[in-house]
């Protein structure tokens, strides 16, 4: 069985110089499920290799029943480019569907506001989970720090500005420029985050939860001052966009030895056994059994999976956090059953 659906792109709309709005549906018309802050996964073929994106969706199931997203053509990118420049309405794209755990709490109710750290494209997840927040969680303050070169280069600056106007009440948007003449307010620093923290942040520390994307050392920075200011690390989310620009160095796992791993996925049940080197991905892809990933490496999501019963080991994972892996959470493509036989759900 694929993996792969086809999707039809139904329109472009041009957001920034080099970032457009791609809004696509099944080719039988029927809605793409996935859930506010995931991302979006396709396949294409570049030199003769099967090659994977994944884009966030930047639309909100609370406020449309159109699934789009939004993307920055990168110079001498493979796909960026093949969409941005060339892409038209009617074009067939191959997904493996919606994915990721940049998602929102299943019980919002433990918080009083959000407050969301978006530095350029970064913005993607983060508006969708705005929109939806505002439209579903009555009563939730909601802050969104959004930094860029320019006001040039903010993408969807007049449908933030609207949902300020709309939900004045609870919603505050501030955009920082890193070309504003005032340097204390251009880039987002370790100085300036207490500061915006004590100007936005209107509820005890404990009910409030942080969302952070945007490139690798912005986040690092974001992450580190926030926890410099007393933020719980369970209180955290962060997603990453940058899967290909730093070498991974993998650890290797405690247990070296073959295990049988049971893979419960699609309704079918499977079993088959993983050894180091080889990862449970790479082994279910030898068995033939299409499970979704996009960079290999532990760094996107894409290929996250439950497991039920014994221990998996991940050798990198920058995605998961504390609370997730707590919670059984595992990544196929870094992970190697060990101490025993392991069941996976998919
Ligand atoms: C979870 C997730 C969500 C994402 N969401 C979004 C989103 O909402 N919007 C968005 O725009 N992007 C998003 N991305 C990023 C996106 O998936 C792509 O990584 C991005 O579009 C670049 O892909 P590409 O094929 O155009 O570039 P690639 O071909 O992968 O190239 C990337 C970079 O590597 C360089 N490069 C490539 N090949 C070589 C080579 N042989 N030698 C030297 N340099 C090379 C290129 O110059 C380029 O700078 C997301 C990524 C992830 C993981
Ligand atoms: S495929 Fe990206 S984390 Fe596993």
């Amino acid at each position: 069985m694929s993996v792969f659906q086809t999707t039809i792109i139904t329109s472009i709309k041009e957001e920034t110089a080099g970032v457009k709005t791609f809004t696509v549906t099944y080719a039988d018309d029927s809605a793409i499920p996935y859930e506010a802050g995931q991302f979006i996964t396709f396949a294409f073929t570049h030199h003769g290799r099967e090659e994977r994106r994944s884009f966030s969706i930047s639309s909100s199931p609370a406020d449309s029943k159109l699934l789009y997203f939004t993307v920055k053509r990168v110079d001498n990118g493979a796909y960026s480019r093949l969409l941005v420049d060339r892409a038209k309405v009617g074009d067939h794209l191959q997904t493996t569907g919606a994915a990721g755990l940049f998602t929102l709490p299943t019980d919002m109710n433990a918080y009083k506001q959000v407050m969301f750290f978006a530095a350029g494209i970064g913005i993607t997840p983060i508006f969708s989970l705005v929109k939806t927040i505002l439209h579903t969680e009555p009563g939730k303050i909601v802050t969104l720090i959004y930094s860029n070169r320019s006001k040039e280069d903010v993408v969807f600056y007049h449908e933030l500005n609207a949902l300020a106007a709309v939900f004045s009440d609870r919603f505050k948007v501030v955009f920082l420029y890193s070309t504003a003449f005032d340097l204390k307010r251009a880039r987002l620093s370790k100085e300036l985050i207490p500061i915006l923290l004590g100007e936005y942040v209107a509820v005890p520390k404990e009910q409030t939860l942080f969302y952070i994307c945007g490139p690798f050392a912005y986040m690092r920075m974001a992450i580190l001052a926030l926890e410099e200011q007393g933020i719980h690390t369970d209180h955290i989310r962060k997603e990453n966009f940058n899967t290909n620009d730093r070498q991974v160095k993998k650890a290797e796992p405690p247990d070296k030895a073959s295990h049988t791993v049971t893979l419960i996925h699609s309704g079918q049940q499977y079993q088959f056994a993983v050894q180091y080197p080889e990862t449970i991905l790479q082994a279910a892809k030898k068995q033939g059994i299409s499970l979704p990933y996009s960079c290999e490496v532990g760094r996107c999501g894409s290929c996250a999976a439950r497991c039920t019963s014994g221990q998996v080991w991940l050798s990198y994972n920058e995605v998961l956090m504390d609370m997730d892996l707590k919670h059984g959470a595992i990544l196929t493509c870094t992970g190697y059953p060990v101490g025993g036989d392991v069941v996976i759900e998919a």
